[in-house]
C-alpha cells in the first residue's frame, strides 16, 4: 500500500476549490430531474440513495479521481490478498477470509488460511447445533437455555448488535445476555436472571487478557462453582473464543471448548470469526452462514465493481467530502428498525477505533481531519431527542437513514407510520422551510404581525442538510451481513485515503496501562502522591469516602 498524502493530489486541490461554492441540494434536483436515478445504487435487496448530498456531477467525479490518485484499487487488492497492511502490528487484515464463501485460497505468509477457517466454522456448526437442539447438557443433565457472552469492545458489540438485529430469527427456547462492563452491576444483574444448571458462558476475548473480560469471567466461574461445586463441570458451561490457547488453558477451559481465530482478525471486525459463536447458537448456524454469505456478496461487490457503482467507495467518498471539505465533525447513523438499535454503537467502535488517528502512515501528524464522531439511535426515538440540532443546530451532521420495507412485526399501521417519519425527515432536512413560507403559514393561522416578526425566525429551517437513505427489503441475516460489510469497507476506504493505519488501536493502550497502576494505589492504605495534584486529590477523596 503506497503512502500518499491526500492533500498533495490534484483531486484534493480541486475539491478544496469546489467547497468554496454554495451548493443547494434542492436546486440540484430542480436542475436534474434524473438525479435520483443517477445518484443511487441497487445491490440485491438494498437500495442506497445518495442523491440528497451537496454533490454535483463534477464533485462526484473529482471524489472518484481522489480514490484513483490515492491508489485505492491497489489497497483493496492488498487487503483481500492478505498483505500485511496493518503496518504498525505487521499483520494482515482478513476478516474477508472469514466469510469467503467462494473458498478460493487466501494466503498469509504463504499459507492458505481457508482450511483453518473452514475447520473452525465446522466446529462452530457442530457445537451450535448441539446447543440449540438440546443435545449439549449442563452439569445436572438439563439442556442449555441461557447464553451469556462475556466480552468487551469488538468481542461484545458484534455479537450483541447482530443477535439483537436478528432477534426475530432467535430460537425461542434460548435467551441471550451480554456482559461487558467491569462494573460489577453488569454481571450481577445478568446472573440474577440465569440458572447455573442451564447457562452457557462464552468468554469472548481475542487476547484473553482484557481486564474487564477476565474479571467478569472469573466472577462467572466463581458463581458457577458455588452452585456446581465440581471444577470438572466447568467444561459443560464455559467455552472460549480466542486466539490465545495458553491463557484459555490457564483459565481452566478445556481446549476442546476453545474456538480459535487468528491475529489477522481485528477485534472490531471479528464477529465473522469464532467470536460469532453466540450468534450462531442464538439464531442457528444456517442463519450465521447466511450472514457470512451476505457479507461475502458485499466483499465481491467492493472488490470488483467500478468505483462509480461501488457502494463502500461511494459512501466513503461522500463522508470525506462532508468531513474534509464541508467541515462536518460527526456523522449520525439512524436505523428505522428497533432490532437494529445497537448498529450505531457497533459502528461507533468500528469507525472511531479504526480512523480516530492523527498520525499518518509515514508517522507524521496529518494536516486534515480524519474519522468523524459517529453516533445515533433508532428512529423515531432520535427524532424526539436530538434531531432538533440536526435540523437547526450550528453544526452540519450528515446522516445515514436505514430502514426496511417489510417489518418483522406487521402490527396495524406501525410500520407505515415509522416509514412516513423516515421519508419526511430526509425531505425536511433537504428542503428546510423558508422565512416566507413560515410567515405565510403564520398569517393563515391568524397570528398578529408582531408575533409573526418575533416567532417566525425560530420556525425557519435552513435545510440543505445531507443524508443518505439506505432502504432494504427486510432485515434478515443476508441483508444484515451485507450492510455490516458495506460500513466496514467504507471505514477501510477512508483510512486508505486519509493515509492512516485503520487496523490498530494504540490510542486505547495508555488508559489501560495507567488504570493498572492506579489500581494498586486504590488498594494501598497510604495517601497517594505519585500523580498530578488533581488525580492525587481525587484518589485520596475517593479512599476517604469509602472509609466514611
Ligand atoms: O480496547 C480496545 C480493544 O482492544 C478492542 O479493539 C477490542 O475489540 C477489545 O479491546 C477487546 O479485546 P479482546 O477481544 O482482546 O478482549
Amino acid at each position: 500500500m503506497k503512502n500518499i498524502d491526500p492533500t498533495t493530489t490534484n483531486a484534493w486541490k480541486h475539491l478544496t476549490e469546489a467547497a468554496n461554492e454554495t451548493i443547494s441540494i434542492k436546486k440540484l434536483f430542480e436542475e436534474d430531474p434524473a438525479r435520483f436515478e443517477k445518484y443511487q445504487v441497487r445491490f440485491k435487496d438494498i437500495l442506497v440513495d445518495y442523491s440528497k448530498n451537496r454533490i454535483t456531477d463534477g464533485i462526484r467525479q473529482t471524489l472518484l479521481d481522489l480514490a484513483e490518485q490515492t491508489e485505492l484499487k491497489a489497497a483493496i487488492e492488498a487487503m483481500f490478498e492478505g498483505k500485511l497492511i496493518n503496518g504498525t502490528e505487521n499483520r494482515a487484515v482478513l476478516h474477508t477470509a472469514l466469510r469467503n464463501r467462494s473458498n478460493s485460497p487466501v494466503y498469509v505468509d504463504g499459507k492458505n488460511v481457508m482450511p483453518e477457517v473452514n475447520k473452525v466454522l465446522e466446529k462452530m456448526r457442530v457445537f451450535s447445533e448441539k446447543v440449540s437442539k438440546g443435545v449439549w447438557k449442563g452439569y445436572t443433565g438439563k439442556p442449555i437455555s441461557a447464553l451469556v457472552n462475556i466480552g468487551i469492545g469488538g468481542s461484545d458489540l458484534g455479537p450483541v448488535m447482530v443477535t439483537e438485529a436478528l432477534k426475530p430469527f432467535q430460537f425461542p427456547h434460548l435467551s441471550t445476555y451480554f456482559v461487558s462492563n467491569v462494573d460489577g452491576s453488569h454481571i450481577t444483574e445478568v446472573l440474577k436472571q440465569v440458572n447455573p444448571e442451564t447457562t452457557l458462558f462464552f468468554i469472548a476475548s481475542k487476547t484473553f487478557t482484557t481486564q474487564e473480560t477476565m474479571t467478569n469471567a472469573h466472577t462467572a466461574r466463581d458463581w458457577f462453582l458455588e452452585n456446581a461445586h465440581d471444577k470438572e463441570e466447568v467444561a459443560k458451561h464455559f467455552v472460549a473464543l480466542s486466539t490465545n490457547g495458553n491463557a484459555v488453558r490457564e483459565f481452566g477451559i478445556d481446549l476442546n471448548n476453545m474456538f480459535e481465530f487468528w491475529d489477522w482478525v481485528g477485534g472490531r471486525y471479528s464477529l465473522w470469526s469464532a467470536i460469532g459463536l453466540t450468534i450462531a447458537c442464538a439464531v442457528g448456524f444456517d442463519n450465521f452462514r447466511k450472514l457470512l454469505e451476505g457479507a461475502h456478496a458485499m466483499d465481491t461487490h467492493f472488490r470488483n465493481e467500478p468505483f462509480d457503482r461501488n457502494l463502500p467507495v461511494l459512501l466513503a467518498l461522500i463522508g470525506i467530502w462532508n468531513t474534509n471539505f464541508l467541515g462536518a465533525a460527526s456523522e449520525a447513523i439512524l436505523p428505522y428498525d428497533q432490532y437494529m438499535h445497537r448498529f450505531p454503537a457497533y459502528f461507533q467502535q468500528g469507525n472511531m477505533e479504526s480512523n480516530g488517528k492523527y498520525i499518518d502512515r509515514e508517522g507524521r501528524p496529518v494536516t486534515y481531519a480524519t474519522g468523524p464522531i459517529i453516533w445515533g439511535e433508532p428512529g423515531t426515538n432520535g427524532q424526539h431527542a436530538f434531531y432538533q440540532l440536526i435540523h437547526q443546530g450550528t453544526q452540519m451532521v450528515p446522516c445515514d437513514f436505514i430502514a426496511p420495507a417489510h417489518t418483522h412485526n406487521p402490527l396495524g399501521d406501525h410500520h407505515l407510520k415509522l416509514m412516513s417519519n423516515f421519508f419526511a425527515q430526509t425531505e425536511a432536512l433537504m428542503n428546510g422551510k423558508s422565512l416566507e413560507d413560515v410567515r405565510e403559514e403564520m398569517e393563515k393561522e391568524g397570528k398578529a404581525p408582531e408575533i409573526i416578526d418575533k416567532i417566525a425566525p425560530h420556525r425557519v429551517f435552513e435545510g440543505n442538510r445531507p443524508t443518505n437513505s439506505i432502504l432494504v427489503k427486510k432485515i434478515n441475516p443476508s441483508t444484515l451481513g451485507a450492510l455490516i460489510a458495506l460500513y466496514e469497507h467504507k471505514i477501510f476506504v477512508q483510512g486508505v485515503i486519509w493515509n492512516i493505519y485503520s487496523f490498530d488501536q494504540w490510542g486505547v493502550e495508555l488508559g489501560k496501562v495507567l488504570a493498572k497502576s492506579v489500581l494498586s494505589d486504590l488498594v494501598s492504605p497510604d495517601e497517594v502522591t505519585g500523580h498530578d495534584a488533581s488525580t492525587n486529590g481525587l484518589i485520596n477523596a475517593f479512599k476517604k469516602f469509602r472509609q466514611e
